[in-house]
């Protein structure tokens, strides 16, 4: 905790998301020094002064009010013309005027460098810049996109992505990056499911905790690591319909164990800074919910961080129906406990009277103050505000053949093999015509997906040049484009079929271009592109043997499609080096073992599902006579399920066993599994663990993941993979930050995927007890011997 205790009224059980006021229970600590504004009592104690270092003390004691709001000021540097081009001579004044705390959207260390130099040698007080960028998979080297990263089921390679891409910005002169994307996101037509891990809060945990340790690493001081954004916090990943920006309408019991346990736990992991959601929570704009960003987030939880709004979203407020003017909506954002205003300019520009003559707010801006210039001196801002600008070192540092090496190995284990008749794949090596079919096999841009910071598509190896580069020696590869997901030629898909069926065999490379995913991209329709599916069917018309290479950023529906494929290779958008990593798999130097981190639906109408969706009181029957949880004219199942991934091997599990039959409320329990790889081929298995609590005060999710571990394995190989378990872990949201731990058996289930169980076992809680972190955001530790 960094504040005092705090009692809020008006809260109902957690988080009425009602706006509360807070009352210390207890008097600040005596302030030392310097003479500080002293806050009342009645208004939310800034421990975030009271705790700064003396120099930031000392800076806030001395910045007058127009420096202070400017300090909560994020301007932006030109994106959307050419980079750094609103760095303009008049933008300069305002530096040197103290009206800018930070610039997003800016790149380049020189051009920074001397940025940072007007504002740390001729501004009054010398306060640094801050540079931002959303570098969200890769700056230079581009990574596959997020919801990919996710796919790996394997942390490391996420913070070995996280560590080259901090490496890579900050060397470009950034000190601060909008990632990780941790938003739980069930419904595929939301275009922003391609940013984040998918709809597990387990597997969102982990991804989120590995990009924090990446982005930042051991130290934030270091020039080489850069400042990581959790973000966009609040529910931003289930808005109605998955219309982007629209309410959210969920319960407090889906706030608390879906969606806050990733936040939860990269502020565990230090994350140094919080993006507020666009959106609403049932009706309170997060970018204005005191509870849940000052009540939960800092005082509950102890983050310490600094708190930026998403773009333009203070003033935003007004839109939204809380503020009627730019004034009410900066006062609701500054008291809910946001810091830093991203682009809005409400916070420096219509404050400044509210501020005057409130104390309280003047003590809401001391505290944000605090937390802006101590995260600028975490940074190591204040003693060496030059060290993230040294051209030598950006030359050096971008895209080396080192982080290319890096992006293609992850860029292969990101890849999810849904579909393998007869083994299909992998490609034999003896002489055949290969016909790829499908513009997207030479779409690079679409390999860098959603944010690219500075990607560029040059640096891409396009699917169609990593196939020719690799295929073996007497393998033709013809192609043809067809049609792209944006156009639709008919006589080009004709001459694409007669391609088709020339060649022995079809790579048929459809889904969606970059930009049908991510922000404002949501698409009410999941099945792909007209043009993609009219490709598909002459393309399956020439009775060739087809193996379809998808590409996409979200689950989409493909039931028909699969159905008549032998093979298909969930490729996502995997980065510069799309083609090589794709090749690594197709002839099988690696074989695949991504892991879908979100469910693929049969149609459009079947989302929003998960796989943990609570129990009904009538379970889907496949029967479709009796009157069941399911609709009538649709199957069960997802097509492609939570978890799910083929491989070019086989594995046995064997002795799931739990080293005991009972567990304390406050211990933990071990559970073995023995994995054999039971194929012919060196391959990796994720190995799954579920966990379910059958009989509880409230219903439970039918399934959970509660643990994984991703294994490489020779042929004939057998590891023994062991899960320690606590029951926090199982433990049932009740209000505020309060998590109960209910007597009674746990069931734990391991397997392949979500609906691949291999064996169950069942460990009794013999007491009650008391938890205070989300479930879903407590790690198992894992095993393998
Ligand atoms: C809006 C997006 O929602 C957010 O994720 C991003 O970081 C900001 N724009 C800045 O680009």
């Amino acid at each position: 905790m960094t504040r005092p205790p705090s009692v809020c009224f008006g809260a109902s059980a957690l988080v009425s998301l009602t706006l509360v006021a807070c009352v210390a229970t207890t008097p600040p600590d005596a302030i030392p020094d310097i003479p500080l504004t002293q806050p009342s009592l009645a208004c939310g104690a800034s421990s975030s002064l009271l705790s700064a270092s003396s120099r930031v003390r000392a800076l806030v004691a001395d910045m007058t009010l127009d420096e202070k709001l400017g300090q909560l000021n994020q301007a932006a540097g030109g994106r959307s013309k050419t980079l750094n081009s609103k760095l303009t001579p008049e933008e300069l004044d305002k530096v040197r005027r103290g009206e800018v705390g930070s610039y997003l959207h800016v790149a380049g260390a020189e051009a920074l460098g001397a940025l940072q130099q007007v504002a740390v040698e001729e501004s009054r007080l010398g306060i640094p810049l801050l540079f931002a960028m959303d570098v969200v998979h890769g700056y230079r080297t581009i990574f596959p996109v997020p919801i990919a990263m996710a796919s790996t089921w394997d942390a490391a390679d996420w913070e070995s992505a996280a560590r080259i891409a901090a490496d890579e910005a900050t060397a470009s002169g950034l000190h601060w990056t909008f990632a990780p994307m941790v938003d739980i996101a069930r419904d595929p037509r939301w275009g922003r499911i391609v940013e984040g891990a998918g709809v597990d809060p387990y597997l969102g945990a982990r991804m989120a905790e590995a990009q924090v340790h990446g982005y930042q690493g051991a130290s934030l001081s270091a020039p080489d690591t850069i400042l990581a954004t959790t973000k966009h916090f609040g529910v931003y990943g289930a808005p109605a319909g998955g219309r982007d920006y629209g309410s959210a309408d969920v319960s407090e019991r889906s706030v608390m164990e879906t969606y806050m346990p990733p936040f939860y736990a990269a502020t565990q992991a230090g994350s140094g800074s919080m993006m507020t959601a666009f959106n609403d929570i049932g009706g309170v704009p997060t970018t204005a919910n005191e509870t849940l960003v000052d009540g939960l987030l800092r005082d509950q939880w102890g983050f310490d961080g600094m708190i930026v709004s998403d773009w333009n979203a203070v003033a935003e407020l007004m839109n939204h129906g809380v503020a009627a003017t730019r004034e009410e909506a900066g006062i609701l954002a500054l008291r809910a406990g946001v810091d830093m205003d991203m682009t809005s300019g409400v916070m420096s520009g219509d404050l400044k009277r509210a501020v005057s003559s409130d104390s309280c707010l003047m003590h809401d801006l001391d505290g944000a103050v605090a937390r802006i210039l101590t995260t600028k001196e975490r940074l190591g801002l204040f003693d060496t505000p030059l060290a993230y600008h040294d051209p030598a070192r950006e030359a050096a540092s971008l895209l080396t053949p080192e982080n290319r090496a890096e992006a293609r190995r992850i860029a292969a284990r990101s890849i999810v093999l849904l579909k393998n008749d007869s083994g299909a794949l992998p490609l034999a090596s003896e002489p055949q015509t290969i016909a790829v079919i499908g513009a997207l096999a030479e779409d690079r841009l679409t390999q860098l997906g959603s944010w690219r910071a500075q990607g560029d598509q040059e640096d891409v190896i396009s699917i169609l040049e990593g196939l020719q580069a690799h295929a073996p020696e007497g393998t033709v590869i013809t192609y043809a484009p067809g049609s792209h997901p944006t156009d639709y030629d008919a006589d080009a898909i004709k001459a694409a079929a007669d391609i088709a069926t020339a060649a022995d065999r079809v790579l048929l490379v459809i889904g969606e271009d970059y930009d049908l995913s991510g922000e404002a991209r949501s698409r009410s329709d999941l099945s792909l592109p007209a043009s993609q599916q009219a490709l598909a069917n002459a393309v399956f018309s020439t009775g060739k043997p087809v193996t379809v290479i998808l590409v996409t950023g979200r689950p989409v529906a493909i039931e028909t499609i699969a159905g008549r494929a032998n093979a298909v290779l969930n490729t996502w958008m995997m980065g510069v080096e799309a083609g090589n990593a794709l090749a690594d798999v197709l002839w099988g130097k690696v074989s695949p073992a991504g892991r879908l981190p979100a469910d693929f639906p049969r149609r459009t109408g079947a989302v929003p599902f998960t796989y943990s969706e609570y129990p009904s009181g009538r379970p889907a029957d496949p029967d479709i006579t009796k009157d069941s949880n399911r609709y009538h004219d649709l199957g069960i199942d997802p097509l492609y399920p939570f978890g799910y991934g083929l491989s070019y091997s086989d594995f046995t599990y064997d002795s799931f066993t739990a080293g005991a039959a009972e567990v304390g409320a406050n211990g933990t329990v071990t559970l073995s599994v023995k994995v054999t790889n039971s194929g012919s081929l060196q391959a990796d298995e994720v190995v799954q663990l579920y966990m379910r609590d059958p009989v509880a005060s409230v219903a439970r999710p039918r399934i959970e993941l509660r643990g994984f571990k991703r294994l490489s394995l020779e042929p004939g190989e057998t590891r023994t993979v062991s899960f320690t378990v606590s029951p926090a872990q199982a433990a049932i949201w009740r209000s505020g930050n309060d998590w109960a731990i209910e007597a009674g058996d746990l069931e734990f289930m391991v397997g392949g995927s979500s609906a691949d169980i291999r064996a169950r076992t069942s460990v009794r809680v013999t007491d009650t007890g008391h938890s205070n972190a989300p479930a879903a955001a407590l790690e198992t530790k894992v095993d393998v011997q």
